[in-house]
């Protein structure tokens, strides 16, 4: 199985990976056992190649492969990139150094992990972002805090979430809806003009034209980082301070938050402290921010647990002919 976007899987994988990552039983079952269970030198590999920083996905991959009893290889910050090795081959000669079970890739090229899943089918792909397209186990972890919020999936459906910003550079914004809307939320955008999506893909989404209305109508406002890097022009000092100057009246202040006492705020992280957020509502009572990565390693480890048990499962069967 591989995860590219949210869409890879059905509706019961994913709740199995909520319930598995709420168990207090977790680390009893079969898959989880035997992979515990096995001598260090047998444990499968994980392996993990980002070619673009990360502090959250890639802590939590590791931390989430530890527990659930892989050996982790991770390509280096050092790595042979420098002296001119196409990612591609990277990912070529770390599959070559030993037999990995599941290799995590985050890359600005949109269509390498698709090109190395058709090439290595035996090997289980999970997106850690491409580019502006997907990025699915941030949707995963955010549908746990989501779930845990409103005390439960089944109580999902219905639910408003808005996500503002920089939705136009974002792949946390196309998970986060596509995998919400399989849980029958409703997910609408807003931000500045400039950092909306234009794709014909949106058309039937509301975009919201200024913040109050977008508070009054949600649940949960998710707040996205103006991504720079993805511009056209990302040095240009002159642009970013201004789509910093568009983004201040859509950041959401203390004020926002004490007229909606209900409502609750959420950020992928990394936070621009002032930009998306001031610190009061970053740091406050209705911030779900440091949940959402908690949440992220717990569910991360269950995504494991739930591709072991079916590794598992469909080579029982083969060996059954
Ligand atoms: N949310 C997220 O992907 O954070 P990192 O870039 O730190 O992994």
């Amino acid at each position: 199985m591989h995860l590219i976007s949210p869409s890879n899987l059905t509706i019961s994988q994913i709740t199995r990976v909520l319930e598995y990552s709420r168990d207090p039983d977790y680390g009893n079952r079969r898959a989880l056992q035997l992979a515990r269970s096995l001598p260090f030198y047998e444990k499968p590999w994980l392996a993990t190649a980002f070619f673009e920083p990360s502090t959250r996905t890639k802590l939590s991959f590791h931390a989430a492969a530890s527990d659930a009893g892989f050996r982790v290889l991770d390509l280096p910050g050092s790595s042979s990139l420098v002296k001119g090795e196409t990612q591609e081959d990277t990912v070529r000669n770390m599959l070559e150094i030993s037999d990995i079970a599941v290799m995590v890739i985050r890359s600005k090229d949109e269509t390498l992990i698709y090109r190395m899943s058709e090439e290595y089918p035996e090997v289980s792909f999970i997106n850690a972002g491409n580019g502006s397209s997907h990025h699915p186990t941030q949707a995963l972890g955010d549908l746990l805090t989501l779930a845990e919020h409103f005390e439960g999936w089944r109580n999902l459906p219905g639910k408003a979430v808005t996500i503002l910003g920089d939705v136009q550079s974002s792949r946390v914004a196309n998970s986060c809806k596509e995998l919400f809307e399989m849980f029958n939320m409703t997910v609408c955008f807003g931000g500045p003009k400039d950092l909306l999506p234009t794709h014909p893909h949106f058309s039937s989404t509301r975009l919201y034209e200024n913040k109050e209305e977008a508070l009054a109508a949600s649940d949960v406002i998710m707040m996205l980082r103006i991504q720079h890097e993805r511009k056209k022009f990302p040095s240009d000092a002159i642009d970013k301070a201004r789509r910093e100057r568009q983004m201040q009246e859509w950041k959401v202040t203390e004020d926002d938050l004490f007229r909606y006492p209900d409502l609750r705020v959420m950020h992928p992280g990394p936070v621009n402290r002032g930009v998306e957020l001031t610190d009061e509502a970053l740091d406050g009572m209705q911030s779900l921010v440091l949940k959402q990565v908690r949440s992220g390693y717990r569910m991360r480890k269950a995504l494991l647990e739930v591709l072991l048990e079916d590794r598992q499962t469909a080579l029982l069967r083969e060996s059954l002919g």
